[in-house]
């Protein structure tokens, strides 16, 4: 029996991914297959997942000729993973495997089928990540769409060249943890004014995700949004002179930079 995907490694990404193409019915249960070689974490998986495979290896026999396959292993032995999942004659691959480009990826497997590199962020966890992705040197529209229809299932996709990747890996990919760092920041100078830590954190932490709902839903642009809450000589106008004069638009700028200049030396 061959499956229409096959996501290789049932670990945190893996399994988010599993959940989500289950929860977009993306192929019907029995298509999917998650391959896990721990024991305990596949009794666990099958648990999660009822009605899709959860397998301790690929072999050849639940490969047919439309089986894609998924690799989300960590990137210490992603290549070594690929070559033994190609070898059982999967169609294409697409990679969530960070600072593996599709040339160390396609020179791994060593036949030329499609591969596609991406960059998740966290937040695909939970159904709502923000995903880039780039082709290899044989993929065609087809493979993207396939790639997209995929990653789409736990959030938003953008293509970018893979030039470009390096630049999503400073952006999109650590933006959770630099949202983190303002959220904690926020929540101590509530404290620091005298509020309690618990009162700080519901109205930081409820602030922020309404926030981001209100910048979702609406069609203004981020500028628009803070000029509305920014009276002329108000207390938002002083509180956000303060940041500009501490330079915090520059400080994200210049993190950005140096962390999609950290990915580029990595993949080096
Ligand atoms: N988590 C994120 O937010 C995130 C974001 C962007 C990109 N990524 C990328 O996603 C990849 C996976 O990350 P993760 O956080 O999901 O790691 P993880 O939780 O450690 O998952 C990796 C899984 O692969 C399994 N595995 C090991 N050897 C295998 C093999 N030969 N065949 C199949 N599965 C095998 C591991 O099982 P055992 O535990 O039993 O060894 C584990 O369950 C990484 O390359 C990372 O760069 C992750």
């Amino acid at each position: 029996m061959s499956y229409d995907l096959v996501i290789v490694g049932g670990g945190r990404m893996g399994a988010a991914l599993a959940e989500g193409l289950v929860r977009a019915a993306w192929a019907p249960r029995e298509r999917l297959a998650v391959i896990q070689p721990s024991f305990a974490k596949r009794e666990a998986l099958a648990a999660r997942l009822a009605g899709v495979a959860v397998l301790e290896a690929l072999s050849a026999d639940d490969v047919g000729e439309a089986t894609g396959a998924i690799l989300c292993v960590k990137p210490d032995y992603a290549e070594s993973v690929a070559r033994t999942v190609a070898a059982t004659g999967v169609s294409r691959m697409l990679s969530v495997v960070a600072g593996l480009t599709t040339a160390r990826l396609e020179a791994a497997i060593g036949r030329p089928i499609p591969v596609v590199r991406s960059m998740p962020n966290t937040p695909v966890l939970v159904g709502q990540g923000a995903t880039a992705i780039a082709g290899g040197s044989h993929v065609t529209a087809e493979d993207l769409a396939w790639a997209e229809s995929i990653l789409g299932a736990v959030g938003s996709v953008v293509r970018v060249t893979e030039r470009n990747i390096d630049a999503v890996t400073g952006l999109s990919g650590p933006m959770p943890a630099y949202l983190y760092l303002v959220v904690e920041a926020l929540i101590e100078a509530g404290v620091h004014q005298g509020l309690p830590r618990d009162v700080a954190r519901t109205l930081v932490v409820d602030s922020f995700a309404g926030s981001a709902a209100l910048l979702a839903a609406s069609s203004s642009s981020p500028e628009d949004l803070r000029a509305q809450v920014t009276s002329p000589g108000g207390t938002t106008a002083a509180g956000l002179y303060t940041l500009e004069r501490h330079a915090v638009r520059s400080a994200f700028m210049e993190a950005v930079a140096v962390a999609a200049e950290r990915s580029r030396q990595l993949g080096r």
